[in-house]
């Protein structure tokens, strides 16, 4: 079968389209045949070494993937061949077959299709688990979400009022993306490569600041947005491409004089019965249009460079994916 396999930490280079063996499913895991392999931010910096798996190259990329079951291990009991599943893989998702171990396996809702669905397992369920168990949003507070016309941030733009908070601040890099987010319920979006955009936020709260800001762009992005935090505000950190950037001394003072909290979220670290809190709640959601699902830039697996291309651009909006 075909399938990418990352050959070392060079960037773009590393990335070799292979033929490699079929996997088989051990007795707990599915053969899935995959129909849309979703790339995170994650695997980008993964590229470059600066996000590391307990793996030694070569080996096929893709922490996820959504398609059909072909073959079920001996132990499988819930999934059948011929379901329609989306998940964590275990062999690598950037490949025409995958396996995944059974109880990770989420059934693909009536009327969403494979590359929607493949938002789903790490997008859609991180976005909803740092709400639910990280930010905590309460009635009368305000949530900044960043890069909200991304994957995770679509989610948590469409999530945040659900889950609790009152108000909704979206930044986004263009004015096509502030758009979108505006349609999707935020209150406020602003287009954070206009020089202006700090005061932007500040004025749209009235001066006071925002109570929770959700941390993934870093640099500059996250030292801006930091300083919009108000008194006893909490900064929910799950992006950081560089913690000393994101949480240098000034910061710890920052917090220290006013009463502001750092929490860190990552959803490998999850327990699994508090991801499976998540999925039906997720599904409903979605079942129910209150949550709207956007992959629109699909790849064949040849083209997984210019797909990682794409994506650091920061032209695309919601899922990039690829089409094996
Ligand atoms: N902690 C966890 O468990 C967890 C789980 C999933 C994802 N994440 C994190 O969540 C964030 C979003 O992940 P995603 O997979 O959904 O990606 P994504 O948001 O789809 O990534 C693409 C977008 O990110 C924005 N961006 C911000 N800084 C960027 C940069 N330096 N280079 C390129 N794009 C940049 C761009 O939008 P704008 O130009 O509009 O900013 C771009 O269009 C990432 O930081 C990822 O590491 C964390």
């Amino acid at each position: 079968m075909k399938a990418v396999q990352l050959t070392g930490y060079e960037g773009l280079k590393s990335l070799k389209v292979v033929e490699i063996q079929k996997p088989r499913p051990k007795p707990t895991e599915i053969l899935i045949a995959v129909k849309a392999a979703g790339i995170n931010f994650a695997e980008s910096e993964l590229l470059d070494g600066k996000y590391r798996v307990p793996k030694t190259p070569p080996f096929t990329m893709g922490f996820e993937a959504a398609g059909i079951v072909e073959e079920v291990g001996s132990e499988v009991g819930r999934i059948q061949p011929g379901d329609k599943v989306t998940g964590i893989v275990s062999s690598g998702g950037y490949a025409e077959y995958a396996t995944a171990e059974a109880s990770l396996a989420i059934p693909i809702p009536g009327g969403i299709s494979f590359a929607e669905a493949s938002t789903i397992p790490i997008q859609g369920l991180s976005a909803y688990a740092l709400l639910k168990f990280a930010a905590k949003p309460q009635p009368s507070e305000s949530i900044l979400v960043q890069a909200a016309a991304g994957g995770v941030g679509l989610y948590l733009v469409q999530l945040a009022k659900i889950l609790g908070a009152k108000t909704v601040i979206a930044l986004a890099g263009s004015p096509e993306k502030v758009n979108l987010v505006e349609d999707l319920g935020a209150d406020f979006a602003v287009n954070y490569a206009e020089s202006n955009w700090v005061e932007q936020v500040r004025t749209a709260t009235q001066g006071t600041g925002v109570d929770i800001v959700l941390e993934a762009a870093s640099g500059e992005i996250g030292a801006q947005s930091f300083k919009l935090l108000a008194p006893f505000g909490r900064v929910v950190i799950y992006g950081a491409r560089n913690v000393h950037d994101t949480f240098g001394p000034d910061r710890l003072q920052q917090l220290i004089y006013n009463n502001q909290s750092a929490i860190g979220f990552n959803i490998p670290s999850l327990r699994p019965e508090q991801i499976g809190a998540c999925v039906p709640e997720l599904l409903r959601l979605i079942s129910d249009g209150r949550v709207r699902l956007f992959a629109s830039h699909s790849y064949p697996l040849v083209e997984v460079r210019q797909a990682f291309e794409a994506l650091r651009s920061r032209h695309t909006i919601g899922r990039v994916f690829l089409t094996p």
